[in-house]
């Protein structure tokens, strides 16, 4: 299992070269964004500090929570980041941020329970988490895109949906977990950390993406990311 100790490297490279991340997950993330200038907002798994960025942009203060030391090196530029190990954020007091962001993270948690519960403990009252993850439609073991020998069409095969569990994708040299949970699971245990929900988007690729690519414009009516913004109770 990852601890993200040695793929630094690779996010950044990933970051700066997948079209998606531009074309999917910023739109996605800016569209459900919601917090007013002044406000202090705690960005998990911040990474090389894109977030805290935009944040900044909006005369917000973001501060990066980030367990690897290169990438936190990297968001330093954009804010200021605490180094350690989420879900834990025993170092945060209660009620003391406006919000929580997490981009692409939660699916390398482990114990999301943990997580909605230390976001809802540090985040004052009317204060938001706003989530975006690859959709757990295509984080399901076995989920993957399966091609008719015969006439080319493309299939969608669910995986192990209903379940629970791990994946490890590679990742460079090395490889990166992605834990599954149901949209049941993951709804159910932030309604249970006291978290309202108040918005959900879920979108498939864009126009921009598919275009020329036969096997990508079959999967454009599928769910690839999965947005919500829930706000605390
Ligand atoms: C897929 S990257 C996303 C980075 C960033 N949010 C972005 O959108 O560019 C996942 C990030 O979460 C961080 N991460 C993974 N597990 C973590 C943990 N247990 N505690 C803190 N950060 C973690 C990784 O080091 C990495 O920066």
């Amino acid at each position: 299992m990852s601890d993200w100790s040695d793929l630094d490297t690779w996010w950044q490279r990933e970051l700066t070269e997948d079209p998606s991340y531009q074309a999917e997950v910023r739109p996605l993330f800016l569209e459900l964004l919601d917090h007013s200038p002044g406000e202090v907002i705690l960005d998990l798994g911040t990474g090389t500090g894109w977030v805290l960025e935009e944040l900044g942009r909006r005369r917000c203060t973001g501060i990066g929570v980030e367990i690897n030391p290169n990438l936190a090196a990297a968001a330093f530029e954009h804010g200021p980041v605490v180094v350690a190990a989420l879900p834990d954020l025993s170092w945060c007091r209660d009620d003391a941020v406006d919000g929580v962001t997490a981009v692409l993270v939660l699916e390398h948690l482990a114990d999301i329970a943990t997580v909605f519960g230390e976001a809802g403990r540090v985040t004052r009252s009317g204060g938001t988490f706003t989530l975006v993850i690859n959709h757990p439609q295509i984080t399901a073991p076995g989920s993957a895109p399966v091609v008719d020998p015969v006439d080319g069409e493309v299939f969608w095969r669910w995986g192990e949906y209903l379940e629970t569990g791990s994946t490890e994708e590679p990742a460079g040299d090395g490889a990166v977990t992605f834990h599954h949970r149901t949209m049941a699971d993951l709804l159910t245990t932030a309604a249970g950390a006291g978290w309202v929900l108040e918005t959900v988007i879920e979108r498939g690729l864009p126009d921009e993406l598919v275009e020329g690519d036969p096997l990508l414009a079959l999967q454009q009516g599928l769910p690839r990311l999965l947005g919500v913004r829930w706000r605390r109770a």
